[in-house]
């Protein structure tokens, strides 16, 4: 992948990401909406995949058949909302690993700070997709990004559901290697640091809380 950000203009992305934008989708359909955008943009970012080729007989005869080459693929999740894109992921690349990051903002400093971190072994030798939904200031992506290089990780992509100019202006700045793929990118950020004009709190619809 060489661009820096891909948007993933596709109808039926385009279609479901308006219905999940509106306020009045329930949390399930949200969720169910949410899965299936997953599916199409984890069709997006795994593209470019390395391919080798493995010997199989069909019923008729020897061929030399395309499959996926290396180590399998590593999904990382920024918990929580992260856990939306992932499920629907895991439904297509079910021999995928997994790991998960949880990060919360230390209220006097305002940096991020690790609480959870569990990733699958031998990350160098992966492609690593970190999956979260909304890629607003870009703090948490861009210091969850380091962590993972930190812990061995060479080739990173992110993907997310929605972006801020400043999300995405962040991560190329901290990231230029790691690409980007969205189905959007929207105005700006408000003065909250939500997405304008977005979806409101993707963890909160997508799970039911407030
Ligand atoms: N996180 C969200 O869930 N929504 C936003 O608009 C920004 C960050």
């Amino acid at each position: 992948m060489t661009q820096h950000l891909t948007i993933v203009d596709h109808p039926l992305v385009q279609h479901k990401l308006s219905l999940m934008r509106e306020k009045e989708t329930s949390t399930a359909v949200f969720r169910q909406l949410l899965r299936e955008i997953s599916q199409l943009l984890a069709y997006e970012v795994t593209r470019e995949l390395p391919m080798t080729t493995r010997e199989i007989e069909t019923p008729l005869r020897k061929m030399d058949a395309p499959v996926l080459a290396g180590r399998k693929l590593a999904l990382i999740s920024i918990l929580r909302a992260g856990n939306g894109l992932l499920d629907g992921m895991l439904e297509l690349i079910p021999s995928a690993r997994v790991g998960f990051v949880g990060l919360y903002r230390d209220e006097e400093t305002l940096q991020p700070v690790k609480y959870y971190f569990k990733v699958p072994e031998n990350l160098g030798e992966r492609l690593v997709i970190v999956v979260d939904p909304m890629l607003a200031t870009g703090n948490s992506s861009a210091a969850a990004v380091q962590m993972l290089k930190d812990a061995g990780a060479k080739n990173i992509r992110f993907l997310c559901l929605l972006a801020a100019p400043e999300g995405v202006a962040r991560m190329k700045e901290a990231h230029p290697d790691v690409p980007i793929v969205t189905a959007a990118v929207d105005e700006r950020l408000n003065d909250k640091g939500y997405i304008l004009p977005g979806l409101g709190d993707a963890g909160d619809r997508m799970f039911g809380t407030r």
